[in-house]
């Protein structure tokens, strides 16, 4: 079967063709990013992702059909995904895929940004995919939330932060420390210098940092965005304020911050925040394996700490290449794939909804 599908939820207009056939093949995955229109603002402005997925749609879409090698008369399913997101931004990409499929007659099945972000651990390859049950983290610009993957169609929350993504977490403290928008690939790195630093070893840095003196620091102490609750959920504006205010402490007295040592202890502590709740996760559901998706499943550091873990509970771990982490367009062909095989169609009248419509677990 061959799958044409369209993400277009925030700041990235994607078109992808998958062939699922006992196992999926990424035969294209064309990204439009906005990145640098938005930069300009520091941060995503709606009005202008709209009208940027409006210009770039039709061209990725001849793209990705070009590089399939493909043309419309061979598309079998095309998905969108309809929710959550910024409502202006879907409707663009809900609109021309519904205008495609009923022009051509060809199925139509609507996803969940986020059921499509964990699909994305579907797409590794010959043994490397992700097989339900299993303990799924999504962590983005938007969310950071812990779900349990029941089958492919039934996700639970398990777990979700109370206020802030961890996403937004660092592209709004990048911001202040002065990385450009979105931060979170510039603040892994300068962390990374950070944790050299503090340590001086350049490959176990990570677990050395616990017992560096630059931890000790009392000036740098930042929370710990874990809810002490025994909940599987976060709060991340804590952390932040909390910085905010220490680079504030920093900029009244006059000393300049190190901001490797800074960035490195943020990192720190959002990490071993995830480590915690993933963990205890993995103690509440025996039996399930583990994935982690969605933008900020590329930083480093997460993915070597959550390894770890996985590593402990004796459970497989799967995590998208780098490419797959960030929106795209493939990861929801995986997903509407399985929406297909359930026989959830939509229609002439499918609209773009804001929500998000995964469930919390009834415990
Ligand atoms: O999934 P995504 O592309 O879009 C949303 O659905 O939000 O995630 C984007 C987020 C941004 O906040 C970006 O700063 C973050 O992912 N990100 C990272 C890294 N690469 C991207 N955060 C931490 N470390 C990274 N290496
Ligand atoms: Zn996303």
């Amino acid at each position: 079967m061959n799958i044409l599908a369209f993400e277009s939820s925030c700041d990235e207009t994607s078109a992808s063709v998958v062939v699922a056939n006992r196992g999926f093949k990424v035969k294209s995955n064309i990204i439009a990013s906005q990145v640098e229109t938005h930069r300009l603002y520091g941060g995503v402005v709606p009005e202008i992702a709209s009208r940027a997925h409006t210009e770039a749609i039709s061209r990725i879409t001849y793209e990705a059909l070009a590089e399939a090698e493909m043309t419309l008369s061979d598309i079998d399913l095309i998905a969108v995904t309809a929710n959550p997101g910024l409502i202006g931004a879907l409707l663009v990409g809900v609109n021309f895929a519904k205008a495609l499929a009923v022009a051509n007659d060809i199925p139509l099945v609507a996803v969940d940004h986020i059921k499509g972000h964990i699909a994305s651990c579907y797409l590794g390859g010959k043994g490397n995919v992700a097989k339900p049950p299993f303990i799924a983290l999504a962590a983005s610009g938007g969310h950071t939330a812990i779900y349990r993957v029941a089958s492919h169609t039934e996700l639970y929350i398990v777990g979700t932060t109370r206020d802030d993504a961890i996403g937004e977490s660092f592209d709004k403290i990048g911001r202040i420390i002065g990385i450009p928008y979105p931060a979170g690939r510039g603040f892994d790195a300068l962390a990374k210098e950070g944790f050299i630093k503090a340590t001086g070893d350049e490959i176990n840095f990570y677990d050395k940092y616990k017992k560096s003196a630059a931890y000790k620091d009392k000036e740098m102490i930042l929370p710990s965005p874990a809810l002490a609750d025994g909940s599987l959920d976060f709060s991340f504006s804590g952390l932040k304020t909390a910085a905010i205010n220490l680079l504030h402490r920093y900029e009244q007295n006059g000393v300049e911050i190190d901001r490797a040592l800074f960035a490195a202890r943020y990192t720190y502590e959002a990490v071993e925040a995830v480590a915690k709740k993933l963990s205890m996760a993995l103690d509440r559901y025996p039996g399930h394996d583990l994935c982690m998706a969605g933008g900020v499943a590329a930083n480093s550091h997460l993915r070597r700490r959550i390894a770890q873990v996985a590593k402990e509970h004796g459970v497989n771990l799967f995590i998208p290449s780098l490419d797959l982490c960030g929106d795209n367009a493939a990861m929801i062909a995986a997903q509407g794939y399985y929406e297909y095989k359930k026989g959830a169609f939509a229609d002439s009248s499918l609209n773009a909804s804001a929500l998000d419509t995964i469930e919390a677990e009834r415990t």
